[in-house]
């Protein structure tokens, strides 16, 4: 292989999935992820199992993604991971495999913000695919089960959040919503799935958030005492409605998604826009977003796999960072609360 070309390693580890990616001059090779089902039985990810696993998955997973793209791992130029925000325990376990790998062969490590990596999951593109990727500047909403911001990108790495959530994430609410239906962690999927089954028959108040601001808290109460409300008229209502609370809570969280981004495009004139992170899997939220369209707008949704964590995010991230020759210090430390 010529030396011209780059070959990134990416490494996530940043909440519960242990995941690595090769990329090969911003070209996807291999995307491997070992999700850890540990965390079902607690309805909820507990940091300390889940830095466990990250340990236990890590080798095998970076071994299958190396066989995966057909490399040696002499043929890697740099190691980037995910150095924040995340859960601290499991950072740990990315960032020290990282350097350690690194050193031992001899190449240069790249710091990745893991909201970063969500909004370049953009510019991910298949060895067989020419790429379709957001003009800047552009706006992203970032959705996942820790982040609610809207985003403005300037360049690659000239980006500004212009709104974002002042209490729970959208994520975080679907998940909390769904557990309050009783529905095995992480909710958000079998929420969604339940809501294509069903009818948006109940109402549910919109926050009152100034600016491009969200907040979820209040529906998560809100949607607690109408249960609560209901159930003691008829003890099998949620049972027998199951489907139609799903499909009208995924259409508030979407209404309230939608509208601030709305107001986003208007405030800012930008017409290019893309959503990203674990909620922008939503039918609903796609179908919604493809919608847009209509008003003029030129609309991107990264693949599937690239929605929820991964690593090829952090490859590709990792990837513009290597072209500027930004490479981070073996005594780089987690940051749990790195910011945009
Ligand atoms: O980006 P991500 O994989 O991890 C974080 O960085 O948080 O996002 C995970 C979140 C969870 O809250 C999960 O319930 C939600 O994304 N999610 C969904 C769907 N798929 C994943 N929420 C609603 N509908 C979905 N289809
Ligand atoms: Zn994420």
């Amino acid at each position: 292989m010529p030396q011209s070309s780059t070959i990134i390693l990416g490494i996530e580890s940043s909440c519960d999935d242990t995941a690595a990616a090769i990329i090969k001059d911003g070209k996807i090779l291999a995307n491997i992820i070992a999700n850890q089902d540990i965390h079902k039985a607690y309805g909820g990810v507990v940091p300390e199992l889940a830095s466990r696993a990250h340990q236990q998955n890590i080798v095998p997973v970076v071994e299958a993604a190396i066989k995966k793209a057909g490399i040696t791992k002499e043929e890697i130029r740099a190691v980037a991971f995910t150095n924040g925000p995340g859960l601290l325990g499991s950072l740990i376990v990315g960032s020290s495999f990282s350097k350690a790998f690194a050193m031992g062969l001899k190449i240069p490590i790249i710091e990745v913000n893991h909201m970063h990596g969500h909004v370049l999951a953009h510019f991910i593109t298949e060895a067989d695919e020419t790429a379709n990727h957001p003009k800047f500047p552009f706006l992203c909403l970032t959705v996942s089960g820790g982040h609610t911001q809207i985003v403005k990108i300037t360049d690659y790495f000239d980006m500004e959040v212009i709104g974002e959530t002042i209490d729970d994430a959208a994520g975080e609410a679907f998940d909390k919503v769904s557990k309050m239906l009783q529905l095995p962690y992480p909710g958000g999927p079998i929420l969604d799935k339940n809501a294509q089954q069903g009818n948006a028959v109940f109402d549910f108040p919109h926050p009152k958030v100034e600016g491009l601001n969200y907040s979820f808290s209040g529906l998560k109460t809100s949607i607690l005492y109408f249960l609560k409300k209901e159930l003691e008229k008829n003890p099998l209502f949620i049972e027998e409605n199951m489907n139609d609370i799903c499909a009208s809570v995924q259409k508030t969280i979407v209404d309230i998604l939608l509208i601030n981004l709305k107001k986003a495009i208007h405030q800012t004139g930008i017409k290019e826009i893309a959503i990203a992170g674990g909620v922008s899997a939503n039918s609903e939220l796609r179908k919604r977003f493809l919608e847009l369209e209509k008003e003029g707008c030129k609309t991107y949704i990264p693949k599937f796999e690239y929605c929820t964590d991964n690593a090829a995010m952090i490859a590709i991230t990792g990837y513009y960072k290597f072209l500027k020759q930004d490479f981070a210090d073996q005594e780089l430390v987690p940051n749990a609360r790195m910011k945009i």
